[in-house]
């Protein structure tokens, strides 16, 4: 006798950035997970998040978490934000101790065991360039290399009006990438900088084209992707069968998005009227 396939509903995950970075392990998420219910809050009210204070980050991250969870009862959260994630996450992890959280930090380990140099730029906000936890990994998993931090306080807002349609400056965004190339007497030269905020990979075709020279750029989405993968399978299994909701998503802002937003966002599967949260 053939036993019936188990039949459960898809995982509902939530992926959460201060803005749009976030789309970036969004998509990651989408591939691996096409079964899943997929929501997306950029807390843009808050945007951005890289200046702020630590204990303002913290506040600010649960207080919105804490509305989107009792609104979604999510199955799993992907902290798509190096800045949140870098000093946020034990906040979550002890307040929702049944809910599993995926952060995203800095990608120093492939990028110590990519380098041929030794030398290696983390590229960032200015809060992820100033945690402790970004240093613990660099001297945890980054030894024998000489890494450079590099925070723009420039580049997410610069990603938030490319993906808006708005007019960017090359010129800018060479200024702010410039110090992670650095050239040794010996002539040794940077051949990797990590992309230590989702919002970069945005912006990744004017960094190749900027760059002073060819360096490799790391993005960790799709690393972070199967984290999750792996998180579900632990706790759903493997075969999922469900009907694909487009997915959603949630402007703390309540704000609508414009044309070009709306066009980008509905380029990835998601639903022409995207639904506010209360605001955090
Ligand atoms: N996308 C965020 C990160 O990965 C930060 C952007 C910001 O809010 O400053 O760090």
């Amino acid at each position: 006798m053939s036993s019936a396939p188990t039949i459960s509903s898809a995982p509902k995950i939530l992926v959460f950035d201060s803005g749009l970075g976030g789309l970036t392990v969004f998509v990651e998420v989408a591939k691996l997970r096409p079964h899943a219910t997929l929501l997306y809050c950029a807390d843009d009210a808050g945007f951005p998040y890289g200046p702020l204070s630590e204990e303002a980050l913290v506040a600010r991250v649960m207080l919105v978490m804490e509305s989107l969870v009792a609104a979604h009862a999510p199955d799993l959260v992907v902290i798509a934000c190096n800045t949140a994630s870098t000093r946020v996450l034990p906040h979550l992890r002890a307040r929702w101790p049944n809910l599993p959280f995926v952060g995203t930090v800095p990608a120093v380990k492939p990028a110590a065991e990519r380098s041929r140099s030794r030398l290696i730029s983390v590229l960032a906000t200015p809060g992820t360039v100033t945690r402790d936890y970004t240093r613990a990994l660099i001297a945890s998993f980054a030894e024998g290399c000489e890494a450079t931090l590099v925070g723009s306080s420039r580049l997410a807002p610069i990603a938030e009006d490319f993906l808006r349609g708005a007019a960017v400056s090359e010129a800018e965004i060479a200024a702010e990438i410039a110090p992670c190339f650095v050239q040794r007497p010996d002539g040794a030269r940077t051949d990797v900088v990590v992309l230590a905020c989702t919002h970069y990979p945005l912006l990744l075709d004017f960094f190749r084209r900027l760059a002073p020279w060819p360096v490799e750029w790391i993005d960790p989405a799709p690393a972070i992707a199967r984290q999750a993968d792996r998180l579900l399978l632990q706790r759903f299994g493997a075969d999922r069968i469900g009907f694909r909701e487009p997915p959603r998503a949630i402007f703390t802002s309540g704000a609508r998005p414009v044309p070009p937003l709306a066009a980008a966002l509905s380029r990835l599967g998601f639903a022409a009227s995207p639904r506010n949260a209360p605001q955090g």
